[in-house]
This record gives C-alpha cells, structure tokens and sequence, in this order.
C-alpha cells in the first residue's frame, strides 16, 4: 500500500484546520495509508516511509514557520543518499501573503529531490468553506494519483 504523510505546523488554529482537511480529502482513497502528524512529530523516517508528501506551514515574518524549517535542518543531511525523490505539494496559511513561505519551501524541498505536482492552496485570512474545500481536494489528488500510479 502507497504511503501519504501529510506534516504541517500551527501556532493559531489556521492551518491546524486546513490540515484536517487535506487529511479528510485524503482518507477518501481507500487504498493509499495516510498519516497526518505536527511537523515537530516528524523526522527522517516519515520521509522514507513516504510515497508523497504534503506539507502545510503559515507564513511568518514572510517565511514558513520555524517549525518547518526546523524539519528541513533536522533531516536534510540525513536524507542525502537516500534521494527523497518523491511529489509533494504545498498548503500556506498567512495574514495577507504567503508567497514567502510557499517559495521558500520550494526552494528547500527541490534540493531533497521532491517533485512539485500540484499548485498550493493559499489560504489567506481565516480558512472559510472554498479553501477547506480545495484542501481536501489536494489531499484527495494526492492520495488519488498514488494509488493510481500517476506519480
Ligand atoms: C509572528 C507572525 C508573523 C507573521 N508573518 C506573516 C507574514 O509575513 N505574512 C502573512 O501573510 N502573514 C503573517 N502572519 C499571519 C499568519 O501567517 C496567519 O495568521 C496564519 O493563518 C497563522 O496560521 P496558524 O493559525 O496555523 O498559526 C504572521 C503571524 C505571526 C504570528
């Protein structure tokens, strides 16, 4: 069975909500096991137990949060030689942006070397019912295109 892990940071609520959605969209294909955990919960194992990814961080100070960041310092290194060659796709939670965050993550995750493979969601403001809709639909692309074989 495929693996999904969906990680993410949040200090307020907000992307706590946008997770739980990405996490309900993915847990509609049946045949793909996911695992929703808090970034700091996360580590060089999840990763290589993991078929795809989908990480989810609010923008702060026009970046992702420390957290996250903090999981790329924890396991970069160790994942080298591993080749994380894997799809990942992206949910940001911000004030006003999240153009920050969302290039910066990408910036990082190429290096690992994730493959981009869906756009992310952007959520702006507090998560209201399009935004929590298109998370599940991420979650769900995802998990679909897993069990599928499309990746
Ligand atoms: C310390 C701090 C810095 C922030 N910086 C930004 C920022 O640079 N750009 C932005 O759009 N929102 C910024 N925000 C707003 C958060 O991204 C936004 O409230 C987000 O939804 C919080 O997610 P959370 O509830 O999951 O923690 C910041 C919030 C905090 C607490």
């Amino acid at each position: 069975m495929k693996r999904l892990l969906i990680i993410y940071h949040s200090q307020s609520g907000n992307t706590e909500r946008l997770a739980a959605a990405v996490y309900e969209g993915a847990l509609r294909e049946q045949e793909v096991e996911t695992s929703l955990k808090r970034v700091q919960d996360a580590g060089l194992r999840d990763l290589l137990d993991a078929d795809a990814i989908l990480i989810g961080s609010p923008e702060n100070f026009g970046y992702m949060a420390g957290a996250v960041k903090d999981f790329f310092d924890r396991t970069f290194y160790p994942a080298l030689g591993h080749a994380i060659n894997i799809p990942y796709a992206l949910f940001i939670s911000a004030g006003n942006d999240g153009s920050g965050a969302q290039r910066q993550i990408d910036r990082i995750v190429i290096a690992y070397p994730m493959k981009k493979v869906a756009d992310a969601v952007l959520c702006v403001g507090p998560a209201d019912d399009t935004v929590l809709e298109a998370c599940r639909d991420l979650g769900q692309g995802m998990a679909a295109g897993l069990s599928l074989g499309i990746y």
